[in-house]
């Protein structure tokens, strides 16, 4: 299927409008691949900026063998997610202008050409209402977007691509790790290293991803379910997991490594930070070390995809370091806080909410 060669026309669009009939068990929702019906593409012209797109059935696209991304790695990824309302009709997303700012950042970083941060609003709503039967019931998990910037230009010489495509797909979503466990074992990865100093650990690129692989299939090996990394430079600060931020709660202080160029600035760790204020804990950010982690009475994960999840066990050096988990906990009440707003089960008082 050649995707720019379809335009979703209004009555097939209206298809999509009865309710929720789509065949998936919404008990059983994972973070598996699930195909929905549409995604949105828009193409950048050639040089120049993104101007409209348009929404296709969702499938493959056609890129051509010398494209910057396939080449070069120019690509990045977003994703956010889109909950039904508990009454009434319509989806409420969360925070969406700051991933749309996260590419624009990302972009600059990589050289590539952005949408503007309307044209990827406007991008993920029309994705979310063509697709809206596959969006979960109340309670039962949410749509995850995934938006994709792609150098989609040939190229052979290592230079910025000519042109770019801007893609836009959804998947209905449960609990993001194997078994829907509620809290995670990780090990310390002692030689592979997510990001460097100057490198590209800030921006969510693709190959940040790609390169992590290898510790998280290792660890995964070895019983655990993720992994954590250490700084490539002194090896004693914590950084992140591989797809998600990483907390810490001794007493009333709740630390976080500080975004500094080697930590994905997550949309989720963010909103933690200010919802850990107003809960009353004093929330740091700085330097996180190995031997205060180890020393935890909790640690936690946050991202879009892992929402807050508590850390159980963390292995270092050979050695098994337990934390506190449970309905007690400072994650499980932070974790209560984000996804009521996330829900629209509160009011929300800081303008995070999107209703569509
Ligand atoms: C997310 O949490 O949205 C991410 O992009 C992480 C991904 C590896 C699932």
């Amino acid at each position: 299927l050649h995707s720019s060669s379809f335009r979703a026309a209004p009555e097939d669009l209206d298809r999509s409008k009865d309710g929720i009939n789509a065949d998936v068990n919404w008990d059983e929702l994972g973070f598996n691949l699930v195909k929905t019906d549409y995604m949105y593409v828009m193409r950048s012209c050639q040089g120049g900026k993104f101007t409209s797109g348009e929404l296709n059935p969702y499938g493959d696209i056609k890129l051509s063998p010398s494209s910057g991304v396939l080449n070069y790695g120019q690509g990045l990824l977003e994703g956010l997610k889109a909950y039904r309302k508990k009454v009434g009709n319509g989806f409420v997303l969360f925070r969406p202008e700051e991933n749309a700012l996260r590419m624009q950042r990302g972009a600059e970083r990589m050289c590539m050409v952005s949408p503007s941060v309307q044209q990827f609003v406007h991008a993920v709503k029309q994705t979310v209402l063509a697709n809206k039967r596959w969006v979960p019931p109340y309670g039962k998990g949410s749509l995850y977007i995934r938006p994709l910037l792609l150098g989609s230009g040939p190229i052979l010489g290592l230079a910025p691509s000519p042109e770019y495509m801007f893609l836009v797909f959804a998947v209905p979503v449960g609990k993001y790790f194997k078994d829907r466990l509620p809290s995670v074992n990780l090990s310390v990865s002692d030689e592979i290293h997510r990001a460097t100093p100057g490198g590209t650990g800030g921006v969510k690129t693709i190959s940040n991803y790609g390169s992590g692989l290898k510790a998280q299939v290792e660890a995964k090996y070895r019983g655990f379910t993720d992994v954590l990394f250490l700084d490539s430079v002194n090896k004693k600060y914590v950084e992140e997991a591989t797809t998600c931020n990483i907390f810490i709660v001794k007493g009333n202080i709740i630390s976080t490594p500080a975004t500094q160029g080697t930590i994905l600035p997550g949309i989720t760790r963010k909103s933690i930070i200010e919802i850990g204020r107003d809960h009353g804990y004093q929330v740091e950010e700085g330097l996180v070390s190995i031997d205060e982690l180890i020393d935890a009475d909790e640690v936690f994960c946050t991202g879009t995809a892992v929402s807050v999840t508590p850390v159980s066990t963390i292995t270092y050096c050979g050695q098994r370091f337990q934390f506190k988990t449970g309905v007690e906990t400072v994650s499980h009440r932070l974790y209560n806080t984000l996804t009521a707003i996330q829900m629209g089960d509160v009011e929300d008082t800081r303008g995070w909410r999107m209703e569509i």
